[in-house]
């Protein structure tokens, strides 16, 4: 009996062997990939990696040619000991190094190398105790067998490499000095003082344990203090940085000087821990803001970096009895109110007229929905959106008030002569589905009861389905008055398109969000002069929600899916742009600068959807990348 077929042979390949073999070399194809920037951070590391990616081919060639136990085990031995190492730098830190003692950033690289050496591990220990033998394998079998594992680690391998070869950008200027351009932003500050009344405030970044957990606070609290002052006063706030890492502040939605605006790597460096930066700004416009860190916005302002900004108008306080501020937080789901989990409980007599600023800062999850608050118990008046009042607001029974993040909504109602008034959140999308509801029956630990204001004693209102409370409808409601900007002509017409694919950016694999195709910092920039009148027509190209913030500006919205607005004009510094939604907006570019746009969702700025306004002549000296450690997003 033939035993061995023609075209088969015996062979001591197996597959064990082979798998052990290619995760190895794929192993040394990511650390020959983060060889360079290792080398320019700290040469020992940079050598270190070197050597290891050669050694690791070396062996790995040896153990297919001339297997042994005695390689098979000094190789387990071996990358065990790098993913140990790994392990340490990672959690708390190695002995050297250009920072010693401090845990790196974990990134997709990283775990994917690890995660082949683990498995190659593993696949070693078995080599060394059973060496691979002497029966026969037939070729067709083994290349079937290791085809699937060959193609998974040369794909991740491949990914691992190509996010190593396209890191963060070293350093960036979003408007680098060139002929003409003569005004830097660090000279467009405000007037020098005048007669103006000064309020002066005093924020101390610092990392404070709150319910047992450590958040980064303002002045020890999440949110931050809520400042208050008066219209055309000037606002001196001293940020004191006592955070382990760089920060800023930025004045989200006013009109201020563009080198008061707070961001890292365009208006101004991210202030280092240990030291302080001032912000001087006069206060123009009366209304509902807020403030929040703008250097690596996402996770900083996540952490608790972010307060309330309220502007009373001149010449008195506000009209209402009770003026209170309600700043969303947290995430969906989990939404806190002022800092509360629970019941936010606001003083109210019956007959007292009450004005609630509503401020949506919950990071929304991918799809990027907004807060949708109803008032229960009142009916209301919506008089100002953005801090911007409406023109005749009528009164609304329960009416779902979607807010994208970054937006703010004053509401307006009287005290009924008994019981009390909620302010509850529902879902934009309408009735919860049928799986929804299977899942909080079957997993009814994970129904966290949603945060919500009462105000005033008495009886609670009935509640009503939430979710079947109309929509508001910003585009037709209120009174119109003449809009000089509802119509061209325009000087600057541009179209925007909000879109997504998936790639690799800044070292790992993302949901790329881009504007025109493009992701920040490759979106070209809107190139405006002072004076001129400019009209946004933006396209969303995708499923999501993008809350498009412009800052230093107030847009008009004209139209929303090519319908003009019919109702009271409503200016904004923040455009919540629906699902396959068009939006046309337009404002008058009066406040010179390099300014952002981006969507204020945080995590798709984060992932690209964020471009400038450049005004001609004016230049940043200012960069964001690895170089300045600023990172905008
Ligand atoms: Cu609320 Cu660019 O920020
Ligand atoms: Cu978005």
């Amino acid at each position: 009996m033939t035993r061995f077929p023609l075209g088969t042979r015996p062979t001591t390949l197996s597959v064990t062997l082979l798998l052990a073999a290619l995760l190895t070399l794929g192993a040394a194809a990511i650390h020959f990939a983060v060889t360079p920037p290792h080398l320019r951070e700290y040469l020992p590391f940079g050598a270190f990696f070197i050597v290891v990616a050669c050694a690791q081919v070396m062996l790995a060639v040896e153990l297919l040619v001339r297997p042994s136990r005695r390689l098979a085990l000094g190789m387990a031995i071996g990358s065990a000991g790098l993913v140990g190492l790994w392990f340490v730098s990672r959690t708390v830190g190695l002995p050297i190094g250009p920072q010693p003692w401090t845990p790196e950033e974990t990134g997709l690289t990283d775990v994917v190398c690890n995660l082949l050496e683990i498995i190659s591990t593993l696949l070693f220990v078995i080599l060394a105790i059973h060496p691979p033998c002497r029966r026969p394998h037939r070729l067709w079998r083994i290349a079937l067998t290791s085809l699937p594992t060959t193609l998974l680690v040369s794909g991740m391998t491949a990914v691992a490499v190509a996010a190593e070869l396209s890191p963060m950008p070293e350093a960036v200027n979003f408007a680098p000095s060139r002929p003409g351009a003569t005004v830097s932003v660090a000279d467009l500050t405000g007037p020098p003082a005048g007669a103006e009344h000064v309020d002066r405030f005093t924020l101390v970044a610092r990392p404070s344990q709150i319910d047992g957990q450590t958040e980064w606070t303002l002045n020890g609290s999440v949110p931050g203090p809520e400042l208050r002052v008066t219209q055309g006063d000037r606002v001196q706030v001293t940020l004191q940085n006592e955070l382990p890492e760089s920060t800023t502040l930025h004045w989200h939605g006013l009109r201020i000087p563009n080198a008061e605006d707070g961001v890292a790597g365009l208006t101004q460096d991210a202030v280092p821990p240990g030291q302080s930066y001032t912000y001087d700004f006069v206060a123009t416009d009366a209304g509902t803001y807020w403030y929040h860190s703008h250097q690596q916005t996402e996770r900083q302002l996540t952490k608790g970096l972010f307060g309330a900004l309220v502007v009373e108008p001149a010449g008195g306080r506000v009209a209402e009895d009770v003026d209170d501020v309600v700043l969303l937080h947290g995430e969906p789901g989990h939404v806190r109110i002022n800092g509360e989990h629970q019941t936010l409980h606001l003083a109210a007599q019956p007959g007292q007229t009450v004005r609630l600023r509503l401020i949506d800062a919950v990071a929304p999850s991918m799809d990027g929905g907004p807060e949708t608050p109803v008032l229960i118990g009142a009916p209301a008046r919506v008089v100002a959106l953005d801090g911007h009042d409406l023109n005749a607001p009528p009164s609304l029974g329960p009416t779902r008030l979607p807010l994208g993040m970054g937006q703010r909504a004053d509401v307006v109602f009287t005290m009924p002569s008994a019981g009390s008034v909620e302010l509850r959140l529902a879902e934009l999308r309408g009735q919860t589905t049928a799986v929804q509801n299977t899942i909080a029956t079957l997993f009814p630990g994970d129904q966290q009861p949603s945060a919500f204001v009462s105000l005033g004693d008495g009886a609670a209102p009935d509640l009503p389905d939430l979710n079947a409370a109309p929509l508001f409808d910003a585009t037709q409601y209120g009174r119109s008055t003449s809009d000089p900007l509802a119509s061209g002509p325009f000087d600057v017409e541009r179209q925007i398109v909000l879109g997504e694919r998936g790639g690799i950016r800044d070292g790992a694999t993302q949901l790329v969000h881009t504007i025109d195709g493009q992701a920040s910092p490759n979106v070209p920039p809107l190139e405006v002069s002072e004076g001129q009148r400019v009209h946004l027509h933006i396209v969303n190209d995708t499923d999501e929600f993008h809350p498009m913030h412009l800052h230093g500006h107030v847009f008009h919205l004209l139209a929303t899916d090519g319908q003009p607005i019919s109702g009271s004009p409503v200016l904004l510094d923040s455009v919540l742009v629906g699902p396959r939604q068009t939006v046309d907006v337009a404002f008058v570019a009066d406040n010179p600068g390099i300014w952002m746009f981006h969507c204020h969702v945080l995590l798709h700025a984060g992932m690209g959807m964020m471009m400038t306004i450049n005004y001609s002549g004016v230049y940043s000296p200012y960069e964001m990348g690895t170089r300045s450690r600023n990172i905008p997003e």
